[in-house]
């Protein structure tokens, strides 16, 4: 133990109250023994600092940050470079902020492109997002602040979030929902990491030794502190035993009553409690000194993070289509500039990654600084949805007398939010209805998109060039317009892929669950290791996207520690290249997907220039997690080496041979068709049982209800009051869904567990209450009314010794 003496001095229940939240973003400070608090701040885009009141849903304002563009928008650069630079700058504003720990990045996997908080995540790949993640880790605590990556681990859905148990088998588990963790702390080195909400395999994530202890402490040697996430914990004691170190936010002093309680009966040991502390106070004593050292600046360079947002946003957007090179629009091209977007931007997603930003750029405000004739502009449509003629008739009167027509549009606030999965993929029918008015009377449409998350285009073939922006931050708009004029070459590459249609997707049928399980039946098949191994069409595949330039692939020589070939540019324009390096095994014994991506590099390149580039091979490069041996293995034999611009445009091929390291198969090979096939759309419970190797757990909801199932079941509650509350929300949650805008707090109570308001009230409502309120919905109003009153009394009381104890004598 590094702190062994201070811990020394600290009472028990002075241990028990470090370990959950002081507020909604501190922890609790012991002035008597030196220990300061520490403030936590999302975000992954942005830090949203609250100085007044504080919420974790983005609902009461931030001070002003910049806002970068979200983690989906950053992947497509394949930059981790620029991802350490996003870091480094989030640290010196987090500096000037007075924030210790930054709650970032996000590197949940894309199991499904529904769930809505995909634009604040990296990939459907783990490699790519676990190096990007890497990039923003490096970055951010280069200034001497914490990263803090979420959520671990397989926190793949909105729906019931706090309620929901991932039902997965080890390999699935390892290879694509840990292995981006594995790379962010390994290489990344985070010094803390929240834990979220669901549960993995029956325990959650919090709770879960497997996950915190077997995996993440054990065999990935980290020794940073675990953190909740708001509200996520279930049971402390647990939390704790499993060396989840910090619960957040407010549980008052209800946890830390438990916690002292369950070390006096010897439920707990009291080294399990003294281990959270050791890393908490290393953790807090090495983020203030850095400021005792005098590294706090005044204030951060505000134009300079503007300009750096708008490098990402240009190196990060992607060009889908550019038929007959409409693209760039050659000087002095008469345009019309139509799409509400395009003066009201959506530049970043909604729930608590919502940064206040400092400024905001807008494409019509900028488009006069450009060398085009705008010869007229109009918002077009109306972005929530409903029909309006006179606006319609107005865009298709600029389009006709334009040469080139500039038509922004896309996803609305309420199609991506945290707290809700989309619930199709289409952008709202009146903007494409507009575009095929438009496209009618002017073929040359240039569309720029603004989504965080893929998106069904069956209106592709009308526009002539097609250019995504994702969510692309406060300074966006000057990028795409840098890319429009061919200012900027584009150099963006998808990070997920873009189906034909949802129900082309490999989790179509299993996501996102339900009743309480979700089943990753899929299981490896996720993104582009389904659509290319079971030979499904898409509309854009993964590592796709176009260049201003060419650039040609040759002499691929591959030896047993990476790959060598020659980029030569050999276009008119200088620009980047994503130069992609997949694996793939002809024959394999352990299933495996058609390819998988192992590496890559961005490389720039002027006109003309040629330069060999290595691709080295890593640990992951051959590995599978072999469950039979419990050990990550490689099968020996024949391997392909594909470098390709995406996973479906592959330029050189090469064989290298690597020795196998065990000859114990895990699977039956005639037992699971569908995985060796990876035609998974419909696995039948024998299959997925067999790769799970266990029993599939009963996720069917029934008797009464639980504390830890979420208030929206309250549906099928006993008590008709809990019915009536029920109906009551729902409604409150249609009405704000028709206004447009998503209601982040009655989106939050409605997925959320009974127990978590106990969690989150400051103190106000404690564990023992909650059963009284469960009494209460499950039809015994008195007896819960009563447990509830009397609870209610003892908690107060019971808070304020607690208080008292702490700060008697103390200056807390
Ligand atoms: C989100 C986290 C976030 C936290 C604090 C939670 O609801 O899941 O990503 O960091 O709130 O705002």
């Amino acid at each position: 133990m590094k702190q062994k003496e201070l811990i020394g001095k600290m009472t028990l229940e002075e241990k028990a109250a470090l370990l959950s939240g002081k507020g909604e973003w501190q922890t609790w400070n012991f002035d008597h023994l030196g220990i300061p608090s520490i403030y936590c701040s999302d975000g992954p885009h942005g830090l949203r600092k609250q100085a007044g009141a504080g919420d974790h849903l983005g609902l009461n304002p931030s001070l002003p940050a910049t806002c970068f563009p979200t983690a989906a928008t950053v992947a497509n650069s394949w930059d981790p470079s620029l991802g350490e630079e996003i870091g480094e700058a989030l640290g010196e504003e987090a500096q000037a902020q007075d924030v210790h720990v930054i709650l970032g990045p996000g590197l949940n996997i894309k199991r499904s492109p529904l769930c809505g908080r995909n634009f604040e995540y990296f990939s459907e790949d783990p490699y790519l997002a676990g190096k990007m993640a890497a990039g923003y880790i490096r970055g951010i605590q280069s200034k001497g602040k914490c990263a803090c990556p979420k959520h671990f681990a397989v926190n793949s859905q909105e729906l019931r979030r706090m309620a929901m148990n991932a039902v997965l088998d080890e390999r699935t588990l390892r290879e694509i929902y840990l292995t981006g963790f594995e790379i962010a702390v390994k290489e990344g080195r985070a010094k803390a990491l929240m834990t979220s909400y669901n549960q993995v395999n029956g325990i959650y994530a919090n709770e879960n030794t497997h996950l915190l202890k077997d995996i993440l402490r054990d065999e990935w040697r980290y020794d940073g502190i675990v953190i909740t996430d708001w509200g996520g914990s279930n049971d402390h004691i647990k939390g704790v035993a499993a060396g989840s170190d910090l619960e957040m936010p407010t549980p008052g002093m209800d946890s830390a009553r438990q916690i002292v309680k369950a070390v006096r009966e010897g439920k707990l040991s009291e080294e399990a409690v003294d281990s959270c502390v050791d890393r908490l106070l290393e953790a807090i004593q090495t983020l203030v000194k850095g400021k005792e050292e005098g590294e706090k600046p005044k204030d951060f360079d505000e134009r300079a993070h503007h300009e750096l947002a708008k490098k990402a946003a240009a190196e990060s957007a992607v060009l889908l289509k550019n038929q007959e090179d409409i693209l760039p629009l050659k000087p002095g091209t008469h345009v019309a500039l139509i799409g509400d977007f395009a003066f009201d931007p959506r530049y970043q997603g909604a729930g608590s990654s919502m940064v206040n930003s400092t400024r905001l750029d807008k494409i019509s405000d900028m488009i006069g600084e450009y060398d085009l004739m705008v010869t007229g502009m109009t918002k077009g449509y109306v972005r929530t949805g409903e029909p309006d003629t006179v606006l319609e008739k107005e865009a298709v009167d600029l389009a006709r007398a334009a040469d080139v027509v500039l038509y922004c549009f896309g996803l609305d606030e309420l199609s991506e939010s945290e707290g809700v999965d989309r619930a199709h993929m289409r952008i709202p029918q009146n903007q494409i209805t507009l575009l095929e008015s438009i496209t009618r009377v002017n073929p040359n449409a240039v569309a720029i998109l603004c989504a965080g998350s893929a998106i069904e285009m069956p209106w592709i073939n009308s526009v002539k060039a097609l250019l995504h922006g994702y969510l692309c931050g406060q300074a966006g708009a000057g990028a795409l317009l840098d890319i429009i004029v061919g200012k900027v070459n584009p150099s963006g590459r998808l990070s997920e892929t873009y189906p034909l249609r949802y129900e082309d997707t490999p989790a179509f049928k299993y996501f996102p669950s339900e009743q309480r399980n979700s089943e990753y039946r899929e299981a490896l098949y996720v993104g582009y290791r389904y659509y290319d191994t079971a030979k499904v069409r898409v509309q854009f595949p993964f590592g796709f996207g176009l260049s201003y330039t060419e650039f040609e692939y040759s002499d691929l020589q591959v030896d047993e520690m990476g790959a060598d070939f020659i980029l030569t540019n050999t276009g008119k324009m200088d620009g980047a290249e994503t130069a992609q390096l997949y694996i793939g095994k002809k024959d394999a014994k352990v299933f495996r997907p058609e390819k998988e991506l192992k590496g890559f590099q961005k490389v720039f390149l002027k006109a003309g220039e040629s330069r060999k580039v290595r691709i080295p091979f890593d640990d992951k490069t051959f590995r599978y997690w072999n469950r039979k041996t419990g050990h990550w293995e490689v099968e020996g034999g024949i391997y392909t080496i594909m470098i390709g611009a995406s996973c479906l445009d592959i330029r050189l091929n090469a064989e290298v041979e690597m020795k196998g390291t065990t000859e114990l198969y895990p699977y039956h090979t005639n037992r699971m068709p569908s995985y060796y096939s990876g035609l998974i759309s419909n696995v039948e419970d024998t299959e997925f049982q067999e790769l799970l190797d266990m029993s599939i757990p009963d996720g069917k909801w029934g008797g009464e209800l639980t504390m830890n199932d979420a208030i929206c079941q309250m549906y099928y509650a006993k008590s008709p009051v809990a019915r009536f509350i029920y109906r009551k929300l729902t409604q409150m949650k249609k009405k704000s869904e028709n206004a447009g805008k998503p209601d982040l707090n009655i989106l939050f109570i409605y997925n959320m567990p009974f127990r978590a308001i106990a969690k989150m009230t400051g103190g106000m409502v404690s564990m023992e209450m909650i059963e009284g309120i469960m009494a209460m919905v499950n039809g015994h109003l008195f007896r819960g009314l009563g447990h509830t009153i009397t609870g209610f009394f003892r908690n107060q009381r019971q808070n304020r010794k607690y208080v008292k104890k702490l700060t008697e004598k103390k200056g807390v």
